[in-house]
């Protein structure tokens, strides 16, 4: 992609405010900014600043407003829907990363509240909070990587879900530079405040188009010095279902994850680690986490729980991790498989959401979409299934050319958007809108939605320069 250079005048202002180490400009340095986790996706940017303080994210977004110059937040650049980078949309901007505004603030466990700067790595923040005697939930492959401010404006979700709810409901509190440089905070450190509009949730999952997070203040927990973990073999993706409605009462609400994997994902977990060997034999894989602070037996609870639904035959065959390590080792399982995926090469992608007794119809339609009319391409079902989130993806046949590939793999993602709507799903569950999912998220919006969310755009970003072509039009009028 080309798109004009930045000019010497423009990039000597920009050091003037953040200093040679804070401008990144040369495209060897601005590398690993214009390209997403998996590789798909090769963006562009005038420039990349990387401020190291509040005030100067500030001064940045104030001098960007004075230079007309368009801005994309950028977290850890883990996104899966190119959110964070320019691939074409937005006619040359610069990239705002947060990573040298990395400090925790304070973490109170007496009132178990955490605030950091948005720029902090998520890893960071659990450790931080474990530390205290505390868990903060929010968990996902990624969270080495993906930065809380990042996680906020993507809203993100995770294996905690199930338990603990998305980002949206774990903050309690936001500070944001909005686009005419002003500083909002919300951090109160109060667990409930109801006056008047919750603000935070604007700027909660808007993917960087209504202003930069700089700070995050969460909700912690109490750490659960009790876990057990089991991997299951199951006989269909029906009898995964029934058994996670029978375990959503009979664990009580000790469950924290009921991931799914359809157990064709075993050899994309391998191409990451060989000697990874499935737990179980059997069409379909659960794991299924269970957890508690206080000091009740959830290994009996688990064993006796799943003992009948052995005996039901729901479930087939049943390996309980004897320590941290196997569990460790069944998690690296679920985690390996996405990264197999993505070291494989180019794939179609997808996060969908139906209600989870229809997760199985939107299983087989989408696997019989796949065979009949794109032979050749292999069909890989895995998610959150207990949030009915499943992650269709489907992998092409190896001597496809890359191009080929990629044209096919759009009749491809349309066809599995055409069931999921067809079933009143959604097209995406938890990862967003970003610049690969916007046209097809603005074409399906009903005209109040759109003037809705038009209006909000139009008030806290009226010129347009905070994410353009992220998850709206890069011109068009909104409202
Ligand atoms: P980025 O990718 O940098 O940005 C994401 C969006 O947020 C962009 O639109 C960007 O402009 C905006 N943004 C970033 N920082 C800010 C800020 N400070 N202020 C304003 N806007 C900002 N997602 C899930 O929901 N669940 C999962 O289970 C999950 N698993 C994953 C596993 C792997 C291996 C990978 C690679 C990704 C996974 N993701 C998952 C997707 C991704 O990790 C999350 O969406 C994550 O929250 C993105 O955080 P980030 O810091 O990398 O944000
Ligand atoms: C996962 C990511 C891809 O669930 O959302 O692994
Ligand atoms: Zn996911």
């Amino acid at each position: 992609m080309t798109i004009h250079g930045i000019s010497p005048d423009v990039l000597a202002a920009l050091e003037h405010l953040l200093g040679q180490g804070g401008v990144a400009a040369d495209p060897a340095n601005m590398a690993k900014y214009l390209v997403d986790w998996s590789g798909d996706h090769h963006g562009a940017a005038l420039a990349v600043l990387k401020p190291a303080s509040i005030a100067e994210v500030q001064a940045a977004v104030r001098l960007c407003g004075r230079l007309g110059l368009a801005m994309i937040p950028q977290g850890g650049n883990t996104g899966l829907v190119a959110g964070a980078i320019d691939i074409g949309t937005s006619h040359g901007a610069v990239i705002i990363s947060l990573e040298r505004l990395n400090r925790i603030r304070l973490v109170d466990a007496d009132n178990f509240i955490l605030q950091a700067d948005a720029g902090c790595i998520l890893q960071h923040i659990k450790d931080a909070a474990e530390e205290q005697d505390c868990l903060f939930p929010l968990a996902l492959g990624a969270q080495g990587s993906c930065q809380i401010g990042g996680n906020a404006a993507s809203n993100a979700g995770g294996v905690n879900v199930l338990r603990y709810g998305m980002a949206r409901d774990v903050i309690v509190g936001l500070e944001v530079v909005l686009t005419d440089g002003e500083l909002w905070s919300g951090f109160s450190g109060l667990r409930k405040d109801n006056r008047g509009y919750d603000l935070k949730q604007l700027f909660i999952g808007a993917e960087g188009t209504l202003g930069i997070i700089t700070g995050v203040e969460v909700k912690l927990f109490p750490k659960p010095g009790r876990v057990e973990t089991a991997y299951l073999g199951l006989p269909s993706f029906e009898a995964a279902i029934a058994l996670f409605r029978q375990a959503r009462r009979g664990c009580s609400d000790l469950m924290c994850a009921f991931e799914i994997i359809g157990a064709e994902c075993m050899e994309l977990a391998r191409l990451v680690d060989p000697s990874i060997v499935a737990p179980v034999t059997a069409p379909v894989h659960v794991l299924i986490e269970l957890s508690s602070s206080a000091a009740i037996d959830l290994r009996s609870l688990l064993v006796n729980f799943l003992a009948g639904t052995m005996e039901e035959e729901l479930v087939t065959d049943a390996v309980l991790a004897e320590s941290g390590a196997q569990a460790k080792a069944f998690w690296a399982i679920r985690e390996g498989l996405v990264e197999g995926q993505a070291k494989r090469g180019y794939h179609v992608r997808t996060d969908l959401s139906v209600r989870i007794s229809d997760i199985p119809t939107l299983i087989t339609q989408a696997r019989d979409f796949i065979a009949l009319e794109h032979p050749g391409w292999i069909s890989q079902a895995y998610g959150h299934a207990g949030d009915g989130n499943i992650h269709f993806n489907v992998l092409p046949p190896l001597d496809l050319a890359e191009p080929d590939a990629r044209s096919r793999g759009t009749a491809i993602t349309a066809g599995l958007y055409d069931i999921t709507n067809a079933l009143g799903g959604s097209i995406s569950a938890e990862h967003g809108i970003g610049r690969t999912r916007q046209s097809v998220y603005w074409a399906g919006m009903s005209a109040v939605h759109r003037r809705l969310v038009g209006t909000l755009k139009d008030a806290l970003d009226p010129d347009r320069r905070m994410n353009p072509g992220c998850l709206f039009p890069a011109t068009e009028t909104f409202s």
